[in-house]
């Protein structure tokens, strides 16, 4: 569990500073996925350095399952509860040949040999590098690099995965294999999940959405409930909707009225068909 109470943070103490973050009060159950999305510079990377103590809150306080992360004697259990994940694999990615870069961090824990080699499977299994463990670091495409690096991640075994951007340098193709791959992480490892994306698409996956601005949190909850706010409210946040929902928020804006279940569906787009001749059909 995740709790931020009150939290504002400044990167200086200079009078005037500007915060980053503004008395944020949220919650992100064990086992929940959330998105987090926002506008360039209004706060998302900031919040994910409090969760592993890279950061201490100006003021308020952040705890993970329940350990204040200001008091110095949980830092290190904190960081080894907390994985992250950032935009470019090569800044994580340590290791010549796969096999080797997974294992850099279980060794540096100094466990046993077994217990590093079972590691290696498990996080090269499930990222779907397996078949590659003996391969050379360099000769992987860039979505099997950001693949290590959630693998290198998986390894050290941890509660609550951060991944800032994790997308932002993938085509379209590697974005959907990370994503699904987040999914699995999510619900058959049962890890904990925070997701910065600028992908909105990406943010339906969400158990739960949180949007900034200028370092506030400006809403916390379902996802399809952020976006049946409408367009004027989600643009006002340098956001653009997810296609289904732009469609539904302007059939909506012309008279087709449609229900909150019919936005709970439509985080599938397979079934927007299906939804719109419904209103249309009720609409008559
Ligand atoms: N190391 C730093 N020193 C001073 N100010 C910083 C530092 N890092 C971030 N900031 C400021 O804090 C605010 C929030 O930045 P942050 O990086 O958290 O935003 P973000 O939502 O992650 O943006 P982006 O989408 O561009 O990654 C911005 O105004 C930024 O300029
Ligand atoms: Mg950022």
């Amino acid at each position: 569990m995740i709790e931020f109470k009150n939290v504002s943070f400044r990167y200086s103490n200079e009078e005037g500073a500007p915060y980053a973050l503004a008395d944020i009060s949220l919650n992100i159950s064990r086992g929940e996925l959330a998105v987090v999305v926002g506008a360039n510079g209004s706060g998302k990377s900031t919040m994910a350095r409090l969760l592993n103590c890279l950061l201490v809150p100006t003021a308020g306080k952040v705890f993970i399952d329940g350990m204040d992360t200001s008091a110095d004697e949980n830092i290190w259990k904190i960081r080894k509860k907390v994985g992250f994940v950032f935009q470019n694999p090569e800044n994580q990615i340590v290791g010549t040949v796969v096999e080797n870069d997974v294992a850099f961090a279980p060794e540096n824990l100094g466990l046993p040999e077994s217990e590093i080699e079972e590691r290696v499977s498990y996080a090269l299994e499930a990222v779907g590098l397996i078949g590659r463990r003996e391969f050379m670091t360099a000769h992987l495409s860039g979505g099997q690099k950001q693949r290590l690096a959630i693998a290198g991640v998986l390894a050290m075994k941890p509660d609550i995965l951060v991944l800032d951007e994790p997308t932002a340098m993938l085509d379209a193709r590697g974005r959907d294999s990370i994503i699904r791959l987040i999914l699995k992480i999510k619900n058959e490892l049962k890890i904990t999940v925070v997701l910065i994306t600028h992908f909105m698409e990406n943010a339906l996956i969400g158990d739960k959405l949180i949007c900034l601005e200028d370092g506030f949190a400006r809403y916390a909850g379902a996802p399809h409930a952020f976006f049946m706010k409408g367009g004027e409210f989600i643009s006002k946040f340098n956001l653009k909707q997810p296609f289904a929902y732009e469609l539904l928020n302007i059939l909506g804006e012309r008279g087709i009225r449609f229900a909150e279940r019919d936005y709970i569906r439509a985080s599938d787009p397979a079934q927007l068909g299906a939804i719109i001749m419904g209103a249309v059909k009720n609409a008559r």
